[in-house]
């Protein structure tokens, strides 16, 4: 960590985080001391095959689950501690998401998919509609408000979905394989509006077991068997594909936040 490090430059940072499952009489760790630091307005992704323990992570990045261990401070708060009806209302105003399978709601509009995100975070109807239509108009499809998703491609649906994770202006974007179910130039055309939202600021966490799109990131980490390790500057940079150059658990945690 910098000198000039503070509350504010630091949007997460999670300490000693374990999370296990029981399964049956057996005790499955899916993350065991999980040290991460993610500085405001960087582009972090983790990386990991099946199993690794991404989506648990993610889960609990997003508060919609709860380690079994460790600290986990969001914005300068403790939210491990928190109630579920606080929890909820820090992850509807702070938190957006994206998923691989889009998760819009195939009988609202598009404009309604984007305003009903913000049903209950205090702003007016009207306020709701005017910003989901602005939203969209930066993802590029003001000319769909109207439509149905069900009329809409794969990458214009995931459009939506980005379109509806950024417009309450959330403090960290979560996306899940965002780009699992597109082909490679609609991923690419996707994975250019990540690199938009992180021009303009927006802070990043994206997991995905794709090396490639790993590398769009400023930095990235691995996951094997729920432990995380740094990826190597030059590593990162040929996209994954060279050898292990990663230091242990402490070493991913304190790498970042420096920005
Ligand atoms: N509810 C659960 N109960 C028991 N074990 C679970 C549960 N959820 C996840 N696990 C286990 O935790 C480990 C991590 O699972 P997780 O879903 O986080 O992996 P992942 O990296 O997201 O995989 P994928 O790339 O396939 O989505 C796996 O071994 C999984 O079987
Ligand atoms: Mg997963």
């Amino acid at each position: 960590m910098t000198a000039v490090e503070t509350d504010a430059d630091v949007v997460l940072a999670l300490e000693g985080i374990g999370r296990t499952y029981l399964s049956g009489e057996v005790e499955v760790a899916a993350l065991a001391g999980v040290d991460l630091t993610v500085g405001r307005g960087e582009y972090v992704s983790i990386v990991g095959p099946s199993g690794s323990g991404k989506s648990t992570l993610l889960n609990i990045l997003g508060l919609l689950d709860r380690p079994t261990s460790g600290s986990y401070r969001f914005e300068g708060l403790e939210v491990s501690g928190l109630d579920e009806t606080e929890r909820t209302a820090v992850r509807g105003r702070r938190i957006g998401f994206v998923f691989q399978a889009f998760h819009l709601l195939s009988h609202r509009s598009v404009l309604e998919n984007v305003a009903l995100s913000m049903l209950y975070t205090g702003v007016s109807s009207k306020d709701r509609t005017q910003r989901a239509r602005e939203a969209l108009a930066s993802v590029g499809l003001e000319q769909r408000a109207e439509f149905t998703p069900t009329r809409l491609s794969g990458g214009e649906r995931q459009r939506v979905a980005i379109a509806r994770a950024i417009v309450a202006d959330p403090a960290l974007l979560l996306a899940d394989e965002p780009t699992g179910n597109l082909d490679s130039k609609t991923s690419d055309s996707i994975l250019g509006l990540f690199d938009g939202l992180r021009a303009g600021g927006l802070t990043i966490v994206m997991i995905t077991h794709d090396a490639s799109v790993a590398a769009r990131a400023d930095r990235s980490v691995r996951i094997r068997d729920g432990v995380l390790s740094a990826v190597g500057a030059a590593e990162h940079a040929r996209g994954g594909s060279g050898g292990r150059l990663g230091t242990d658990s402490r070493g991913a945690a304190h790498q970042g936040a420096q920005s």
